[in-house]
């Protein structure tokens, strides 16, 4: 069981430049919370109560002022700083330490997922015990992401970064499932031409020992990368129209919490106490109503 989570929220944000200058990407807002709601509230949805927020030097401030230490979500959350974006198996050498000897689970902090089965999905991914997994999901364009071909088992044959040629169009998505071995396997990977290690560089490692396994988010659900600009308004038009017609909130991070019997009524006050007089806040007190 994978009771460990990273949430790598640093980067550059280069292409989001000039609204990535100031403030980190993870910080700028999907229609009516942070970004990083949304990766942490997946990883709560899998069960994951221990997690480390990984932040670009610096930046660590701003990222506690919103997600202090997990205490009003009945999870524990602490951070950890990398000196400059060395690539997404990086996280493993930073988070070295918080991992120990377990196993773990890594999401990207840009990464949006959304779907009627989700929480089922992701509850199979953390019973992992040995080897690594992936989450793969359709996309139009699979020339733009890390790409994979797999057999009649689920086994991943191939897995090749921005292919030229079509192998697949079912993309690798930012959230995976490790067992312990990769910290040994980050430490060990070399950078590539754009001077980062790359997670498709790992995931082979664990695909040439034949124990990288995929599961699948169909139609049914969705993954949106919020890297472009022009992505990010795409993801949070996506919430707003989602929100705005069901009266439900996407990453309501106390639901969850509440959902899954990690805090109680008083916790909410206290968070409905924290944001302050806003619609996030009237949508806990509807909460709390109800239960
Ligand atoms: P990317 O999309 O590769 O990079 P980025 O967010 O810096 O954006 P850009 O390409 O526009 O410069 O990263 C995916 C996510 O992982 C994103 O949330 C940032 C984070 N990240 C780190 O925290 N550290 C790293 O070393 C890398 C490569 C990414």
């Amino acid at each position: 069981m994978i009771k460990k989570g990273i949430i790598l929220a640093g980067g550059t944000g280069s292409r989001m430049s000039p609204l990535t200058k100031a403030v980190n990407k993870q910080l700028l807002p999907i229609h009516d919370k942070p970004l990083i709601f949304y990766p942490l509230s997946v990883l709560m949805l899998s069960g994951i109560r221990d997690v480390l927020i990984i932040v670009n030097k610096g930046q660590l401030n701003q990222f506690k002022k919103i997600l202090p230490n997990g205490n009003n979500l009945g999870i524990k959350i602490s951070y950890a700083e990398q000196k400059n974006p060395k690539g997404l198996p990086d996280a493993f050498l930073v988070g070295k330490k918080f991992i120990g000897n377990e196993n773990v689970a890594l999401i990207l902090g840009d990464n949006f997922f959304y779907g009627q089965s989700l929480t089922k999905i992701l509850k199979k991914c953390v019973k992992l015990k040995v080897g690594a997994t992936v989450i793969l999901h359709p996309v139009k364009n699979p020339s733009l992401y890390g790409v994979a071909n797999i057999d009649k088992k689920n086994k991943i044959t191939k897995i090749i970064e921005k292919p030229k040629k079509k192998i697949s169009n079912l993309a690798v998505t930012g959230f995976y499932f490790f067992d312990n071995k990769v910290i040994n396997y980050s430490k060990n990977l070399k950078p590539s031409k754009r001077k980062e290690i790359e997670i498709v560089d790992l995931l082979n490692k664990y695909r040439e020992k034949k124990k990288l396994s995929a599961k699948f988010i169909s139609r049914g659900g969705a993954w949106l990368d919020t890297g472009s600009i022009e992505d990010f308004y795409n993801t949070s038009a996506f919430v707003a129209a989602l929100e705005n017609r069901q009266g439900l909130k996407i990453a309501c991070l106390e639901e969850i919490a509440l959902s899954n019997k990690w805090i109680n009524k008083t916790n909410i006050l206290n968070a409905i106490k924290f944001y302050g007089k806003c619609s996030y806040s009237q949508y806990l007190s509807t909460l709390i109503k109800k239960s």
